[in-house]
């Protein structure tokens, strides 16, 4: 099974940049632009990274970002994951940035951009991995300051497919971001929100029917309500699920309890993804072998979810069909 993931072509379509930040990194990085962190060791980074929910974890989180200061930073994050995703085979990544973590820092708009978009240029050319960008907005911070970030990005609209909203979920309900988001479809960004991860069903609701996304992250409450399901399978929406997010941020105490098969076997469209590899024990591959053997999924179960992943990417109907032909020959030559 693990060979067969291995080679598994797929696509990853929820990553945030900054939680690819893995610590051997942040200690280099720290170190060339000498900004002290509190820890001594990439042990010690290691260490701190045992969280009891979404929130301890965002403040750890935060913290590592700041070290990124200039565009070769930015860079330098960006193309150690899509290196990663090229040994994967992950074919094609959607990457959330979060830049209000960095411009409130005094970081500018421009820095985090160019040096995430350039990354993804050339790990293109050279590794043959495609991606695009999603700019994610801080659902923690008001929607005067999202309204400043969608402002600072017009000037690099080519580079940019979608808008998301992530950060700290309960109390920051879908319906503050109303006006930004309705501004930021006006300028051509397709809209797509976390929803479900610690927020319930509600919430998810207030996501389709007033940010009218295109794609849930994580959705995982939306299983206490049987009429949100129905209505995210009537509108074929994706849910982007996390299985080692979950177990880390409790969200799910136990693989063994994860909804994910459920959510499938009720028609969901399900992909799977890895969220914030570095700090939840695995890549997007490490992911799918352990929620496999969590639920005993079958090789059909994980060509269903790789198709799904390209299915529901944001990319265009001919590179679509090129990555899903792709795996279809694949699927027919290892199934059994
Ligand atoms: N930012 C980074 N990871 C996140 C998650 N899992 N939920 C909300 N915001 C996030
Ligand atoms: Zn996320």
């Amino acid at each position: 099974m693990k060979k067969f993931i291995k080679n598994l072509p797929k696509a990853e379509l929820h990553l945030h940049i900054e939680g690819s930040f893995e610590p051997a990194q942040m200690f280099e990085i720290a170190q060339r632009n000498k900004i002290e962190i509190p820890y001594k060791s990439v042990e010690e980074i290691e260490k701190a990274y045992q969280f009891d929910c979404l929130q301890d974890f965002l403040d750890i989180y935060y913290q590592g970002a700041s070290v990124l200061i200039t565009e070769q930073d930015f860079y330098d994050l960006t193309y150690s994951y899509l290196k990663k995703c090229a040994n994967q085979n992950v074919r094609h990544t959607e990457i959330m940035f979060d830049p209000q973590t960095h411009t409130e820092r005094g970081i500018s708009f421009e820095t985090v951009i160019k040096g995430i978009s350039k990354a993804c240029n050339d790990a293109e050319k050279q590794l043959g991995v495609t991606s695009l960008l999603i700019m994610s907005y801080l659902r923690h911070l008001s929607e005067e300051d999202a309204f400043k970030t969608l402002e600072q990005s017009l000037d690099y609209k080519h580079l940019i497919t979608a808008v998301g909203l992530d950060s700290s979920e309960r109390g920051n309900p879908p319906s503050k971001f109303k006006n930004v988001f309705d501004a930021s479809v006006k300028e051509g960004y397709i809209p797509l929100a976390h929803a479900g991860e610690e927020g319930d069903a509600d919430y998810v609701w207030e996501a389709l029917d007033i940010l009218k996304i295109k794609r849930i992250d994580h959705g995982n409450n939306s299983l206490q309500d049987p009429i949100l399901i129905q209505e995210i399978i009537n509108r074929d929406i994706a849910l982007t699920v996390c299985p080692l997010s979950n177990t880390s941020l409790q969200v799910v105490k136990n693989l063994k309890d994860h909804p994910l098969k459920k959510m499938m076997e009720l028609g969901l469209k399900v992909t799977i993804n890895s969220d914030d590899p570095a700090y939840f024990g695995g890549q997007v591959n490490q992911n799918y072998i352990e929620i496999q053997k969590a639920l005993n999924l079958t090789k059909e179960d994980l060509y269903e979810l790789a198709k799904n992943s390209f299915q529901y990417a944001l990319i265009d109907e001919k590179t679509k069909q090129k990555y899903l032909k792709e795996l279809n020959i694949f699927y027919e030559q290892n199934k059994n």
